[in-house]
């Protein structure tokens, strides 16, 4: 195995999108970022410089960071943010980990822009448990805002209402040619004939849940999360934020150009969301060229409707790991979490002005009732690891404080969560069990819901409310998939379990952000075990401070 050494210089860069030039924050200058390319086993040491106005930090997406939560990335959940003109270096080892994954920013809304593949190719002399592609494609779907996404969400959280949605879906940062002025730029995915590609597909969009499709091609499904599935074929993907995908794709169709496009998957009744589809195109190199003047148009994907929840549940139903694996059985921490919106009232006296949520409230998120809010003056990483008191409280509800009809016409009552900043905390070694239940206070959602530190097996989920009795005869004990980020389906539940064997405090949450800026989100705090391979390591010595 190898040690890598990167820079990455957090600044502003110009970058011209949908007509106009806009002081983007990237890093090194490029939109999106640079990839980085691995062998499972590698060390990477990446040297973080912060040039922009902003807080920022880098979390590596998916990194199991057994041991080194110290390089995980949220900003004061492992980390005190890297202040402008600051700089931090992340060191961690890839362990066990094959496929996709990405970085992306952890403050704030950066990671609009600030992102980037992360490719984790099998030990070296090692192969895939597929036939080898001729080629890997990383594709990055992501979106653009004209105006700037820090402002976008701090103008969301000054008036209490939603965020204004994002004015293009990108594929590698670029919204392709259904978007104005954006022709010219569209990707192009060069193939040959006859030849099987690889594409990493990762949904990088802040907000926006997506389903993904090439024109007239099949895909097959090798890999998710940086784990290999089952193989099986598919002409749609859905994929929430946080969520990657690897298919294999062969070009069997006559010479032409195809479109690779994505657009919307809305599963909330009433949200808003860009109906445009973003597109890349798949060109066959032996295509006829165009006569002279001659627009040759590539051929469109049927794409499922903007609603189709059935498309979408049916998809992440079809995972499956490649081989028997080892589930958790006996269960030491049986927990049940609510995850959905929330609206809280406005405190008598405050302004109209901060309370521009439906019917004079304010959209809020919880989980179990709890809203989460980040410390400001110690990370949890820290005050965990120093004793720290007062930072956080460890009294986060096993169960929602009231059961209710998660799924019915919620009352009134229960729509208003409380804020805190409460972690969970789990023995080394305690073997979880997670009912992840939706709710639909206000809005019924799909939730992309992403566990820092860990994959979990997704051993069940369904529509409606949980039932234990019977919905655990429907658990799948012996293949499930692993992942990172689980989508809750709309109006419906997932089942995940883990072993905590990685101590530190790491964060779950919605991926989507505009959901984690209202307190869609909790942290598990998992102690330390017995012996050194048990413990967590001691603090760099550049560590950002707050
Ligand atoms: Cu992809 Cu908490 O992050």
């Amino acid at each position: 195995a190898k040690t890598q050494y990167h820079d990455f210089v957090i600044q502003a860069t110009p970058v011209k999108r949908l007509c106009k030039t806009h002081n983007t924050i990237t890093v090194n200058g490029m939109y999106p970022g640079p990839t980085l390319e691995v062998n499972n086993g590698d060390t990477l040491v990446i040297n973080v410089v912060n040039r922009a106005r902003y807080n920022a930090t880098i979390h590596w997406h998916g990194v199991r960071q057994v041991r080194t939560g110290w390089a995980d990335g949220p900003e004061f959940v492992t980390q005190c943010p890297i202040r402008p003109g600051g700089s931090y270096t992340y060191r961690f080892t890839i362990q066990g980990q094959e496929g996709t994954l990405w970085w992306h920013a952890h403050s704030s809304w950066l990671r609009a822009t600030v992102y980037g593949a992360l490719i984790i190719h099998p030990k070296e002399g090692d192969s895939y448990p597929f036939p080898k592609p001729k080629r890997e494609i990383p594709l990055l779907l992501g979106e653009w805002w004209d105006a700037n996404p820090i402002d976008v969400v701090r103008q969301a959280t000054r008036t209490g209402a939603a965020p204004n949605i994002s004015d293009a879906y990108t594929i590698n940062g670029q919204p392709g040619d259904l978007y104005s002025c954006s022709s010219r730029d569209t990707i192009i995915v060069p193939v040959g004939s006859g030849e099987t590609n690889l594409l990493r597909v990762v949904n990088s969009g802040l907000n926006q849940e997506l389903f993904f499709s090439v024109a007239n091609h099949k895909l097959t499904v090798v890999g998710a999360d940086a784990s290999y599935v089952k193989p099986f074929i598919t002409t749609v993907l859905m994929l929430g934020p946080g969520q990657t995908t690897d298919v294999l794709i062969t070009a069997d169709q006559p010479p032409a150009r195809y479109y690779i496009a994505a657009r919307a998957y809305a599963s909330a009744q009433g949200a808003p969301f860009d109906n445009t589809t973003t597109t890349a195109i798949l060109e066959y190199k032996s295509a006829p060229c165009p006569a002279i003047g001659v627009l040759v148009k590539a051929v469109m994907p049927i794409l499922p409707e903007f609603n189709d929840t059935a498309t979408a549940a049916a998809f992440t139903k079809s995972f499956r790991s490649p081989r028997k694996v080892l589930v958790p059985i006996e269960i030491d921490e049986n927990l049940f979490f609510t995850v959905g919106l929330g609206l809280n009232n406005c405190p008598t006296g405050s302004s109209s002005a901060n309370c521009q949520g439906p019917n004079g409230t304010r959209f809020t998120a919880s989980m179990n009732n709890e809203s989460f809010v980040l410390p400001s003056t110690f990370s949890l990483l820290q005050a965990h690891h120093q004793g720290i008191p007062g930072v956080f409280t460890t009294d986060f509800p096993a169960t929602p404080p009231v059961k209710f009809d998660y799924t019915g016409n919620v009352s009134r009552s229960l729509w208003q969560p409380v804020p805190g900043t409460k972690v969970y905390k789990l023995k080394y070694g305690a073997k979880v069990q997670l009912v992840l239940q939706g709710t639909s206070i206000f809005t019924a959602e799909n939730h992309p819901i992403h566990l820092h530190g860990y994959d979990f097996y997704i051993i069940a989920e369904g529509f409606g409310n949980f039932d234990p009795e019977k919905d655990s005869e429907k658990f799948n004990l012996v293949d499930p998939p692993l992942r990172n980020t689980a989508s809750v389906p709309v109006g419906g539940w997932s089942v995940i379990r883990f072993i905590a064997d990685n101590p530190g405090v790491w964060l779950m949450h919605c991926h989507l952000d505009v959901h984690i800026t209202w307190g869609l989100a909790m942290a598990f705090l998992v102690e330390n075990g017995v012996g050194e391979l048990e413990t967590l390591e001691p603090p760099p010595e550049d560590l950002p401070l707050c």
